[in-house]
């Protein structure tokens, strides 16, 4: 199997790479030598490397940067989703794209099924979902649209990493309480991509996420407990719950966005860890660096 993967970089295109099982031929190109915005230099790479399937995990995911940059984030996760299905149906290949639980709004507090009303709350997750229809027009029966959410992974920048940061640095810490999702590793999401990329007839919307609810503030106390246990805190922090209001940012987020994983687990032949237990093997690895 030909598997060109776009954002091969960011957190999870590495866990992706790095999981990649061995009869695998991989193009995996940098930012510099694709660039999703640049339809003619995606459409070259992706012909040129004749894949059986693109994997786009290239995003732009400031999720508060994004609400004074529109235009950047639906270049790329709009326009530049369409970009690389284009060139992929062009060569002939399947598409497995990520998105996210934001394309979710605030009009559910039980977990939301693939086919659930879409209500995106802010920027990003309205460019998201633009990606995401886009994508489906144009590879329609060819592409996989899997979301996810609260990623988190030994390689690039993640609340994981942050929260580890402050924790040495403050004495005390306020998290919010009152926002619930499942943080979810890169390094099983990159498993269940590398399932949806060998099951050639797979196609349509799938969520995927670690087993569990948690809130932000839940994850930030599991992560303190998990990184005492293992030496990579040396002294125990103070963490208190606080409420979104307390905590203003320049997106809204939505207050429930656990995603139903029932039709995946089946599609995918896979069953997701607890989130914990995924929390606990990803600082093991963090603490045996
Ligand atoms: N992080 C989360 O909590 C989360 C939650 C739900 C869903 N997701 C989705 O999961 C996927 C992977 O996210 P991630 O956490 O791995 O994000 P990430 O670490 O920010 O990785 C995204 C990658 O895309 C690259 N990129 C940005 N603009 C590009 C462009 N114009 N052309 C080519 N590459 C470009 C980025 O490069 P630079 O860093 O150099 O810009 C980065 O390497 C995304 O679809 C995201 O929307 C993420």
């Amino acid at each position: 199997m030909k598997v060109f993967v776009v954002g091969a970089h960011g957190q999870l295109g590495k866990a992706f790479t790095l999981a990649m099982p061995d009869h695998v031929q991989l193009f995996a190109p940098t930012k510099n030598e694709l660039d999703v915005t640049k339809p003619d230099i995606v459409k070259r790479a992706i012909h040129e490397a004749q894949p059986d399937v693109v994997v786009n995990c290239a995003a732009y995911t400031r999720v508060d940067q994004a609400e004074q940059e529109q235009d950047e984030a639906f270049a790329i996760n709009a326009d530049g989703a369409a970009h690389v299905a284009q060139a992929a149906i062009a060569a002939g290949a399947r598409v497995i794209h990520i998105s996210t639980d934001y394309v979710f709004g605030d009009t559910q507090s039980t977990p939301y099924l693939p086919t659930d009303q879409t209500a995106p709350l802010n920027v990003y997750g309205a460019s998201k979902l633009a990606g995401e229809e886009r994508v489906l027009r144009i590879a329609t029966g060819r592409a996989v649209i899997l979301r996810t959410a609260w990623l988190y992974g030994r390689h690039g920048q993640n609340f994981l990493k942050t929260m580890l940061r402050l924790m040495r640095e403050k004495s005390e810490l306020r998290v919010v309480a009152d926002q619930i999702g499942t943080p979810t590793s890169a390094e099983s999401l990159a498993q269940a991509i590398w399932s949806a990329a060998a099951r050639p007839s797979l196609h349509g919307t799938l969520h995927w996420t670690d087993a569990g609810v948690a809130s932000w503030y839940d994850f930030a106390y599991a992560i303190k407990e998990e990184a005492l246990a293992l030496g990579l805190l040396a002294q125990p922090i103070r963490i208190h719950p606080i409420r979104s209001e307390d905590y203003p940012t320049l997106a809204r987020r939505p207050r429930y966005s656990v995603l139903d994983k029932t039709g995946s687990i089946a599609a995918l032949g896979l069953h997701p860890p607890h989130w914990r237990v995924a929390l606990r093997a990803t600082l093991k690895d963090l603490a045996n660096a």
